[in-house]
């Protein structure tokens, strides 16, 4: 096994070698851009990560990494038109810097790239890499409309918020884990819990990114702080708040979080006080600890190497001291 950071390099170097100019630019460019601001790339270097740890080779496993990740810039792209969101890794997003319908085209083509990114395996792995990738795909735009649906209810359950997150985050996270079972010819069991340890961990993520969003620094986490608040997101957070309140305090969040003011910036700081004075902060935080145990428990249970379980464990709990 190589270390997180070498296994991370290994596939920035691929897509780097993968990366062209090419022609219309308007559709192209886009996506260079996007795929060139960064970010953690998190799931191609678990797809890597897993290659090795069930015995395969991580370079058979590169194309489904950058499948993985292109995949997960697409829904970024669209993401951001959905959450009307001006800012991406620190930068313009891509329907600010262009516009929405160049946003649409371009998340459609990377989509497409994705998947064909798969017809370099052979036939028995290319069928089950596409199987999963497409079950995870509809999960996602799944997941995208409860998020969205989700800003015009105000009955939404922390079970609902829960089923919503693991759709639109977590089966990703899960999926990109267990392609690198795949390609590695692990056994169904194992692949199918390594699988569980990415829901778990997805879930803990993304309590952290709505965690983040209210209480993150804008600079390192490179997203306009306070976005979810203005766009009534339903987040772990805003629930685990409203049941908490008084309902004096819980009838004015309510009616906070049916408005879109033109200066949303009172909205944003009187919602953040009352995630504060009701616990729910820490509360939060609890959650994002106790998902992350729940996932490392899943990998007591497998039969992978002490060393592989090691890397694994650094990587969740890197995540949750994460600030990006
Ligand atoms: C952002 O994912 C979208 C969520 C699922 C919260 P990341 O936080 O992994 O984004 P990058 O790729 O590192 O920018
Ligand atoms: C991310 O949810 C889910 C997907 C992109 C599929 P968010 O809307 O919270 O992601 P960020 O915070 O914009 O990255
Ligand atoms: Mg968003
Ligand atoms: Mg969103
Ligand atoms: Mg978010």
């Amino acid at each position: 096994m190589l270390s997180i950071e070498a296994y991370r390099q290994a596939f920035i170097s691929y897509l780097e070698s993968r990366t062209t100019k090419r022609e219309p630019v308007n559709l192209y460019e886009p996506m260079n851009y996007i795929m060139g601001l960064g970010g953690k790339r998190l799931r191609p270097t678990l797809t890597l990560v897993t290659a090795d740890l069930f015995g395969g080779d991580h370079k058979d496993a590169l194309d489904a990494a950058l499948a993985v990740e292109i995949f997960h810039n697409f829904s970024l792209v669209h993401d951001d038109i959905m959450d009307d969101a001006p800012l991406r890794r620190g930068k313009e997003t891509v329907h600010e810097k262009w516009d929405i319908n160049t946003g649409i085209l371009s998340g459609d083509a990377m989509l497409i790239l994705a998947y064909q990114l798969f017809e370099n395996y052979e036939p028995a792995t290319f069928r089950e890499l596409a199987k999963l990738f497409s079950k995870t795909a509809i999960e996602v735009c799944e997941g995208q409309q409860y998020d969205v649906d989700f800003e015009n209810r105000d009955d939404v359950s922390i079970d609902e918020y829960l089923k919503m997150i693991t759709y639109k985050t977590a089966v990703l996270l899960g999926a990109s884990l267990k392609m690198g079972a795949i390609i590695a010819g692990a056994s169904e069991e194992d692949a199918n819990g390594i699988y569980d340890f990415g829901i778990n961990l997805g879930i803990a993520f993304q309590i952290m990114d709505d965690y983040l969003d209210v209480f993150g620094d804008q600079e390192s986490f490179g997203k306009q702080v306070g976005g979810d608040i203005m766009e009534n997101k339903k987040t772990y957070i805003y629930l685990r708040t409203l049941e908490r309140l008084d309902p004096e305090d819980a009838r004015q969040l309510e009616h906070l979080y049916s408005v879109y003011p033109k200066d949303p910036s009172d909205k944003v700081r009187s919602v953040m006080e009352l995630m504060v004075s009701s616990g729910a902060k820490d509360i939060t935080l609890e959650a994002i600890e106790s998902y992350t145990n729940k996932a490392l428990n899943t990998l007591d249970h497998m039969a992978i190497s002490d060393s592989g379980k090691d890397l694994l464990r650094a990587f969740a709990m890197g995540l949750m001291r994460r600030t990006t």
